[in-house]
């Protein structure tokens, strides 16, 4: 019998046990909601990005399930050969108008938004500036482009001036960060990085993939929250969080639109959303503008939590979002605390290194516009237990 090549992944696989890191999925029976089901445990759920509650919102359900009796269960192809439907193109339109831009266009997942825009405007003689704290979907992006990629420390403009005036003024150079952060719920310094980028005519790009329909004008992102409107040349957003359903866009110029739809690789070689997932993204646009009280209920939710783990004194780090952490320090102390929460029926997730630095490990909390108060006061009494038991507060 031949060596088996793969089993180095064994040994790897056991550094994790013994390291307290191995995770099995979690397994959702039912809908994603505020409190589900997870490996047959009723439990509040904090760890979704389904800010809004519209994954079960009857208004996307009922056009998926239209769409998908009208134009069939797939799309059968790839946009740039057969697979770019009417519907895909009405989404496209209605996301440019409700970003205030020339153009928009929908890839399969925000990852591949960033990825595929990211190589595809860059090459090896430009420079990527770029946030520590950056999404991975930028990094890989930036990695394929093979561009130079300069990183500067956590929300940090000054450094990434510095960066930018050490450079070349003929370099081609992108400066880019998240608008909001997913492991730490802080909001990223756009003002500032506008100007930077104006300074030093650098292409400026945000990654809004938490702060769609959750920050701004029914939740046009942090670049309506900011009114930086024309100054961000590249808008990254998702439409998997809290628009409750599958997929990524960039907005932006015409061209910027039109030249992706020529070389952003996730663009070209892979199929498009089928059209119930288009026709619950427009209805999820519909919500947006005519419910923005759930936007409301979202933050009034995420006043109530913050505020509840805070007067605990639990560190929940710097969150301006409804990603609240709860930093403990080491990766197995997180994974214990979510462990004991798990068993009191609330389901925060531990993440440790490499998604968050080594001595920074937490539990994330993320609340919704579904939770009640009684939920999210349930949640915080097994906070308050749990955290007492662990020497945490
Ligand atoms: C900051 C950030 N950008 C992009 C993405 C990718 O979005 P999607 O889940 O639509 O691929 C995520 C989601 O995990 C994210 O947290």
């Amino acid at each position: 019998m031949r060596p088996d090549p793969l089993a180095f992944l064994s040994a790897e696989l056991d550094n994790l046990k013994q390291q307290g890191l191995h995770r099995s999925l979690r397994v959702l029976q039912g809908r994603q909601q505020a409190t589900s089901a997870f490996d047959g445990k009723t439990v509040v759920n904090l760890s979704s990005n389904n800010y809004l509650g519209l994954t079960t919102h009857p208004r996307l359900i009922d056009s998926a399930l239209a769409a998908t009796r009208e134009f069939g269960a797939g799309s059968g192809s790839v946009r740039t050969i057969a697979g770019t439907m009417a519907i895909h193109m009405e989404l496209e339109r209605r996301l440019a108008t409700f970003k205030k831009v020339e153009s928009v266009v929908v890839f399969q997942s925000g990852f591949a938004a960033n990825a595929g825009t990211v190589s595809a405007i860059l090459t090896k003689d430009d420079v990527v500036i770029s946030d520590e704290l950056n999404h991975a979907s930028i990094i890989d992006g930036c990695r394929l482009s093979r561009a130079a990629i300069k990183v500067f420390p956590h929300k940090d403009p000054d450094a990434a001036r510095k960066i930018l005036k050490d450079l070349p003024a003929s370099q081609r150079k992108l400066l880019i960060t998240d608008g909001v952060f997913s492991m730490d719920g802080d909001v990223g310094a756009l003002p500032e990085l506008c100007d930077i980028a104006e300074e030093f005519g650098a292409i400026m790009m945000v990654d809004d993939a938490h702060a769609s329909g959750v920050f701004g004008k029914n939740g046009r992102g942090t670049i309506d929250h900011f009114n930086v409107h024309g100054r961000v040349d590249i808008q990254v957003g998702t439409l998997s969080k809290a628009m409750g359903a599958l997929g990524g866009y960039v907005a932006g110029s015409h061209d910027l639109i039109d030249f992706l739809y020529h070389r952003a690789r996730p663009f070209l070689f892979s199929t498009s959303h089928p059209p119930a997932v288009a026709a619950a993204c427009l209805a999820a646009l519909d919500v947006l503008e005519q419910e923005p009280e759930i936007i409301e209920r979202l933050w009034d939710n995420t006043r109530f939590f913050k505020k509840g783990l805070e007067s605990m004194g639990f560190n929940t780090g710097l969150s301006q979002s409804p990603i609240t952490p709860v930093i403990v320090g080491e990766g197995s102390r997180a994974m214990k605390l979510s462990d004991r929460l798990f068993q009191e029926g609330v389901f925060a997730s531990g993440i440790a290194f490499p998604t968050v630095a080594r001595d920074k490990a937490r539990v994330r909390t993320i609340v919704t516009a579904a939770h009640t108060k009684d939920e999210l006061q349930y949640a915080l009494d097994k906070f308050k237990l749990v955290g007492t038991e662990l020497g945490l507060i």
